[in-house]
């Protein structure tokens, strides 16, 4: 297995901080006014603020980008008319496989099909009581305990990859192997770059990652159908799966659990830093989800809206369409500004607050229609688990004083850096 060694989880998190970034503006303060003032323009929005795509977007075709609740629902629920398979050509090499965002149709339909029991709610709350919530506990929150303060964020930064790779099947006595397998990820999610200098290198060590990814998951695959798959865990579930009389080979297998690593991590690391920054930043807020844990899924629902760590999704129009008055040829990418679109004053009343009690209504942070986020469940019960796990074991937990502030950034891919607490 070839290893780009130097890649540690940290310095990997921090190039895709630093790629993913953006220029450092009031994007809110911005999307609000596009929202006002033109709903709908003929250009690549992100370009403007510098950030690459993570579909390795072609910037000489046609862009046009929507700000709007409403424009944005219609683009995502309808993936007949726009559609993703261009996220397969731009990332080519990563998408030798079953890969479902970059799928179309009813290739897309019928993979869904065979993938989602997996993720139902019936099996992730079992691996919720039996991996998450031990793992959680023992491994991090608890010895966290006697230091009486901690960043936050060293420990979002680890616990979504370590659950995963539980979930996954992989043996949990390997910790290097998992730090291992965590900085491969992220160094897959740093592969486009706006700078051409950055672009090569870091296109190659994406290309490596992949690759010593790739060999890591198919040994483990391999050797879970030669004992039998019976087991809990992911890959003996995904290698029982089956569709109308179809399952998957170990090639689909290997290269869907290979996308899943970096699919999982970075997205709920952001997520519970931005969520825990929205609940620590407003005590009496805090203070009730303490004293009343049915709220827990309420806050996460409301973060996911508020502050989405995946700030836009890009389509590409299947044939000439119109939104918003603007004529949109065959083939333009669309892409929607998912940031904007939860906070939009025409679909939730007080649209810039941060109100858990508000009535259900769905925003597009884990996605909307056909490709929403297949793995939003176990998402949200690693959340759940490690909010309740911190509000449990770890007393009076607030904002460090003598710290800055943590603060939600970035244009693309959102979340705090640091988040320094205290507590009794
Ligand atoms: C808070 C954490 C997460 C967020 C915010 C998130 C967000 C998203 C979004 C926005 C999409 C839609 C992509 C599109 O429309 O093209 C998506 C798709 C997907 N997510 Fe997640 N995700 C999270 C966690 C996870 C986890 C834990 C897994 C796996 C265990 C996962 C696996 C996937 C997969 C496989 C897809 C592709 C689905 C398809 O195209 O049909 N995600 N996710």
């Amino acid at each position: 297995m070839s290893k780009p060694e130097t890649t540690t989880l940290e310095s990997a998190y921090a190039g895709v901080a630093d790629n993913y970034k953006g220029s450092d503006v009031d994007l809110h303060a911005i999307y609000r006014d596009m929202r006002k003032n033109s709903p709908v323009i003929a250009e690549n929005f992100m370009a403007r603020l510098g950030v690459p795509s993570i579909a390795g977007l072609d910037a000489n075709r046609p862009t046009f980008t929507l700000f709007k609740y409403k424009d944005v629902m219609a683009v995502l629920r309808d993936a007949t008319n726009f559609t993703s398979g261009f996220i397969a050509e731009g990332l080519g090499a990563f998408f030798d496989g079953l890969i479902l965002t970059g799928m179309d149709g009813d290739e897309h339909r019928k993979a869904r099909a065979l993938l989602q029991p997996v993720f139902m709610p019936d099996v992730v709350n079992r691996w919720r009581d039996t991996k998450m919530d031990p793992i959680v506990r023992n491994e991090y929150i608890l010895p966290m305990l006697p230091g009486k303060q901690a960043d936050l964020m060293d420990f979002g930064l680890h616990f979504p990859i370590r659950l995963i790779y539980s979930l996954i099947g992989f043996p949990d006595n390997r910790p290097e192997q998992i730090q291992q397998y965590a900085a491969w990820a992220l160094a897959i999610l740093a592969g486009p770059q706006v700078d051409a200098e950055k672009a090569a290198m870091a296109r190659k060590a994406a290309m490596e990652a992949a690759q010593s990814l790739y060999d890591g998951v198919k040994i483990a695959v391999e050797q879970v159908r030669k004992d039998g798959a019976q087991g809990d865990d992911l890959i003996s579930r995904l290698l029982r799966a089956e569709y109308e009389g179809r399952q998957l080979d170990d090639h689909e297998v290997t290269t869907f659990v290979r996308s899943l690593l970096p699919a999982a991590g970075e997205t709920t690391t952001r997520t519970f830093g931005s969520l825990m920054t929205l609940l620590l930043e407003r005590p009496a807020v805090l203070e009730r989800v303490r004293n009343d844990r049915s709220l827990v899924g309420k806050a996460i629902d409301e973060a996911v809206r508020f502050e989405p760590v995946a700030t836009f999704k890009v389509r590409q129009a299947a044939k000439d369409l119109e939104i918003g008055g603007f004529q949109i040829p065959k083939g333009a990418m669309v892409q929607c500004i998912v940031s904007s679109a939860n906070r939009d004053e025409d679909a939730y009343e007080n649209s810039e607050t941060f109100d858990i009690d508000r009535k259900p209504k769905p925003s597009f942070g884990f996605g909307f229609g056909p490709h929403m986020c297949i793995g939003q469940f176990i998402a949200k019960s690693e959340l759940q688990v490690a909010v309740n796990a911190i509000l449990d074991l770890l007393p009076n937990i607030r904002l460090d004083p003598s710290k800055p502030a943590p603060k939600i950034v970035g244009a693309q891919l959102r979340g705090p850096h640091s988040l320094p607490v205290i507590w009794d």
